[in-house]
């Protein structure tokens, strides 16, 4: 016997958890090692900027997509066009797939952190402490743990596990954020850091490079281009406007991502940090904060484990909604238990995230990938979808619209500036991934 669709308890419920999706490992993580690599504050500018004119219009694309099919990511597409596009839900579930399978991994470096900063076991030499935690079967057992985390929650259900998670964890999440920023202030040498973060330079604005990492950002950071807000999204009952509901939640991811940079940048120029930061990408905050945490003995005590703390929640939350994408494909396909489900799909992506355990290249390369390139193309499918292809989204968005005006360029951009961004941007994800394949066989 199949189980019936499941549903959100509540709109707030709803938001807390889409929200919690988009609020993750990239708003720290992602966030603070890309606006350092392009340029600090003129990042942050294109940022907001892509945020604004491309993720929330497709953000909206996406649930609208999600709440019409009243399916996940994986026969949304087919249910909607018909069955000559079944395939795009097919790409949406292995992008999730590939993202997981290493999401879980730096999860995990996350939980292990914590617990080292709460017992007040930094080491002197972060950067060798990263490696070692970074490698090797702590890492594999972390990235284990980290999934089983995951699997508990989803287990729970939409409104026992995920919902009920979301509605604890993401308030305790705003409050850390905002007394960790509100410490970060304190710091006496911390200006450096606003500066670089706050005050842009004009020549790095209009660089390609800066356009195509800020949309990449984007991307990841909305959990855009898979599916999984869609899945969200399949949960609502009729009624409540997508168009404020995407606004609201890139708003908030744009917030948190801009609050996370005002913890971090202060902390990295206060202890002179940069050139770490800069130096190694993933590994940046993990080898950087750490430091920083160890000098200031007790307070660093404290600070740091309310740092690995909210990033945790942040990771977690991010993590079951990857999660929910791919069993809910399980079940749709299987008809199994939803139990059954999560078994598998969390099994399989333990699996597949061992080899992202052992090695930080393996664990780079598919991030450039799915992160950037597969996410891109999966956005480019669903602006291209929802405005030539599939023609309900009008009247999934009917009166969800502000203004009549607002409505006209939201359709001009999914049809015109959105898929011409995206295809520029496409070029040079294509060559950078290209890249990294030929320098992984070689
Ligand atoms: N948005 C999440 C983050 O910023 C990552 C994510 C990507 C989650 C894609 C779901 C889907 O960390």
């Amino acid at each position: 016997m199949t189980e019936p669709r499941p549903s959100w308890h509540s709109n707030v419920g709803f938001l807390l958890a889409a929200v919690g999706s988009a609020v993750g490992l990239g708003n720290l993580w992602r966030f603070a090692y890309l606006a350092s690599e392009s340029g600090g504050a003129a990042f942050v500018l294109v940022y907001l900027v892509v945020i604004v004119l491309v993720g929330a219009p497709l953000l909206v694309a996406e649930l609208a997509m999600g709440r019409s099919a009243r399916e996940g990511a994986f026969r949304a597409p087919g249910r909607l066009v018909g069955r000559r596009l079944e395939w795009v839900g097919a790409l949406f579930v292995l992008t999730g797939f590939a993202i997981l399978s290493y999401y879980s991994v730096i999860t995990g470096w996350t939980a292990r952190y914590l617990v080292a900063v709460a017992r007040g076991a930094v080491e002197r030499d972060t950067a060798a402490q990263f490696a070692a935690a970074a490698s090797g079967g702590a890492a594999v057992t972390w990235h284990l743990v980290a999934m089983a985390l995951t699997v508990a929650i989803v287990a729970g259900g939409v409104r026992g596990g995920i919902e009920r998670a979301s509605l604890v964890l993401m308030p305790a999440l705003f409050v850390l954020l905002i007394a960790l920023a509100a410490w970060a202030a304190t710091l006496p040498d911390g200006g450096a850091g606003y500066a670089f973060y706050l005050r842009p330079d004009p020549a790095r604005i209009w660089r390609l490079d800066t356009f195509t990492s800020a949309v990449g950002q984007a991307f990841f950071s909305l959990s855009l281009g898979m599916g999984a807000m869609l899945t969200y999204a399949s949960y609502l009952q009729k009624g409540g406007s997508l168009v404020r509901e995407g606004f609201v939640i890139a708003l908030a991811d744009g917030s948190v991502a801009f609050a996370g940079g005002l913890v971090t940048f202060p902390i990295v120029y206060q202890f002179g940090l940069q050139g770490q930061v800069g130096e190694s990408t993933v590994g940046a905050l993990f080898i950087a904060l750490p430091h920083a945490f160890a000098t200031l003995g007790a307070t660093g005590r404290i600070v740091g484990t309310a740092f690995f703390l909210a990033l945790l929640i942040a990771a977690l939350t991010s993590a079951i909604s990857l999660l929910e994408v791919l069993v809910d494909a399980v079940v749709a396909r299987t008809g199994w238990s939803r139990r059954r489900a999560v078994v598998l799909a969390g099994g399989a992506t333990a699996l597949a995230g061992v080899p992202a355990a052992l090695d930080l290249r393996w664990l780079g390369a598919a991030d450039r990938i799915a992160g950037n390139l597969l996410l891109v193309v999966g956005g480019l499918i669903i602006a291209i979808l929802t405005g030539w292809i599939w023609t309900g989204a009008d009247a999934e968005l009917a009166d969800g619209f502000p203004h009549p005006r607002v409505r006209r360029a939201w359709i001009w951009l999914l049809r015109v500036a959105i898929p011409a961004a995206l295809a520029l941007v496409l070029v040079g994800a294509v060559r950078d991934a290209l890249g990294v394949i030929a320098a992984a066989i070689r």
